[in-house]
């Protein structure tokens, strides 16, 4: 089978199957991406969302039209949640000055991070992305991959209750970190956890994730396609004929169904500069989702590559 390339490829390929799909896939941007609940307040997120990293750090050589085609896709779909960090401040103003064009300053989740060392030091990047986003209040503020963890939880908590932040989190994006944030996941009361998990990359299953859902944690996703290598592990592979038993068809919502399929996952974070791989992507949250024993099938294809 080929890998369809956009949508009317995409919806030209299923209907040639014959699919029968359980819901019908929207034909126009005009059906909402599903939504799931944070447990802590019981609001609502779209389950797929944008991580702005590559998009945002090319802006000195592609400018902003690609990272503006991109949210336009996101929002066009009732998409909200962009993940960001802290940039240079050339490219910080003008990611800034985007997010505050008129279609896009009320309509998004805006997630950011404290990844820098020192109290000091993280106060001074919570400042830069309020004068960057525009705003007081963040709607998720992050300690990055645990960096100096323990002097910036307490200013997050501290932003919290002045309302600077609505809701706070950690990140990590490597197996390496996963014990640590354990621990941190046993002791403190977490909104939002945000880790790595993909069809490749599946050990969140084991501990982190039915922790998250014990102790009532938002889960964002980063690395489904592990920054792209995933794309390179199936290039040249036909996706499997069973992937159309959950409306399945191409190799990133292959990917993007297996973490969907996970109950205590909140939101998954894709990453583009395309807008037609953004819609590819938010596809991924219609239709059927694989079971478990579809997913251990999922995991012996990919490994087994
Ligand atoms: N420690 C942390 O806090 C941390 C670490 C890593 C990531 N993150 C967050 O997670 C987000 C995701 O980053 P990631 O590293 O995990 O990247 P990813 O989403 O796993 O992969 C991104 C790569 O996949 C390609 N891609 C996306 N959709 C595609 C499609 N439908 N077809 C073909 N190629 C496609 C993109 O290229 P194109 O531009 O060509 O589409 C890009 O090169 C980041 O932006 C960031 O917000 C956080």
């Amino acid at each position: 089978m080929m890998t369809p390339t956009n949508r009317r490829e995409f919806l030209a390929q299923l209907s040639s199957f014959g699919v029968l799909l359980s819901r019908p896939f929207p034909m126009r941007a005009q059906d909402a991406i599903p939504l799931r609940v944070i447990p802590a307040t019981g609001e609502s997120i779209p389950v797929i969302g944008f991580g702005s990293t590559k998009a945002v750090v090319q802006i000195p050589e592609a400018g902003t039209d690609p990272l503006r085609s991109v949210m336009r896709m996101l929002v066009e779909y009732g998409g909200r949640v962009v993940d960001t960090g802290p940039r240079s401040e050339e490219i910080d103003s003008q990611f800034g000055r985007l997010l505050n064009e008129p279609e896009l300053r009320d309509k998004l989740f805006l997630a950011t991070k404290i990844n820098t060392r020192g109290r000091e030091a993280g106060i001074q990047q919570m400042r830069q992305a309020q004068l960057t986003f525009g705003r007081r209040t963040m709607d998720l503020i992050q300690i990055q991959s645990l960096t100096d963890l323990e002097v910036h939880w307490p200013n997050l908590r501290e932003w919290k209750d002045t309302g600077e932040a609505r809701y706070i989190g950690v990140t990590v994006s490597s197996y390496n970190d996963y014990e640590r944030l354990e621990a941190f996941m046993r002791s403190e009361p977490l909104d939002f956890v945000h880790l790595n998990y993909s069809v490749v990359e599946t050990r969140a299953e084991e501990r982190l994730l039915p922790l998250a859902q014990d102790r009532g944690m938002a889960v964002l996703i980063n690395r489904p396609f592990m920054n792209g290598s995933f794309f390179q592990l199936v290039s040249g592979r036909e996706l499997p004929e069973w992937a159309a038993d959950f409306d399945c068809a191409t190799w990133a919502q292959f990917s993007l169904k297996y973490i969907l399929a996970h109950p205590t996952v909140t939101c998954v974070l894709t990453e583009t500069t395309n807008p037609e791989h953004m819609e590819e992507n938010i596809q991924a949250a219609f239709g059927r989702l694989p079971d478990e024993s579809t997913k251990l099938w999922m995991r012996e294809v990919v490994q087994g590559i």
